[in-house]
């Protein structure tokens, strides 16, 4: 979407990136392992063995630690990458930065470079995480925050949809009080999914 990578390269020239904190704990098959959207490197710092990290932001990619991983600058509507070249592909908090026909597009993007009998790991926010609704309305459950930034927020069956040519796993929301804000959640669906039923 337009003004999209405007919006995050800002984001990562200051001096303090909203992307942070502890990264999860991660599954992964196989030893060619491909993270979407990897922006400062936090999942590619946790992960077990190295990895290739693909982002649109130059100022994201600049801030990546690179003994861990080989970086590519990329855009994830159109994969640098022959098919069937990586046996995980993690899409961690990057298809909420999409528009509906651009969730579409990276997913299938994603599949085409999985190799069958491939795992994808995928976060997402949730429609009960307490920023839903914050900004202008860009699409349904989409909205635009103050630092233009988009936001798309899951229905579980959404993403099952989404990700329907692969089969599921596991899909859970994972909720987070915040400690200083009373009744505050952050939410996220958190899944794994499988090539195995191709
Ligand atoms: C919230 S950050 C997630 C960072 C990372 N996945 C992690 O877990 O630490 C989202 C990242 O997706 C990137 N991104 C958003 N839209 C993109 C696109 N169309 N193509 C490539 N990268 C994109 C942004 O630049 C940003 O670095």
């Amino acid at each position: 979407m337009k003004g999209q990578l405007e919006a995050w390269e800002k984001e990562y020239s200051s001096p303090d990136p909203l992307w942070k904190g502890p990264a999860p704990g991660i599954s992964l098959r196989g030893s060619r392992v491909l993270e979407l959207g990897c922006g400062n490197g936090k999942t590619l710092s946790a992960l077990s063995h190295e990895a290739v990290g693909l982002d649109h932001s130059l100022n994201a990619l600049l801030r990546c630690p690179t003994n861990r991983a080989s970086l590519v600058r990329g855009e994830v509507l159109h994969l640098p990458f022959r098919d069937g070249s990586f046996d995980t592909v993690l899409l961690h908090h990057v298809l909420e930065h999409l528009v509906e026909d651009e969730r579409v597009k990276a997913v299938e993007e994603a599949i085409r470079v999985m190799v069958p009998g491939g795992l994808m790991s995928i976060r997402v926010f949730s429609v009960r995480d307490m920023r839903y609704g914050k900004g202008t309305v860009v699409e349904r459950n989409t909205f635009r925050r103050g630092n233009g930034i988009v936001y798309h927020y899951f229905e579980p069956d959404e993403v099952r949809t989404l990700l329907h040519p692969l089969k599921e796993i596991d899909l859970q929301e994972m909720v987070a009080e915040k400690k200083y804000a009373p009744g505050a959640v952050r939410a996220e669906l958190v899944g794994t999914f499988s090539s195995d039923g191709r």
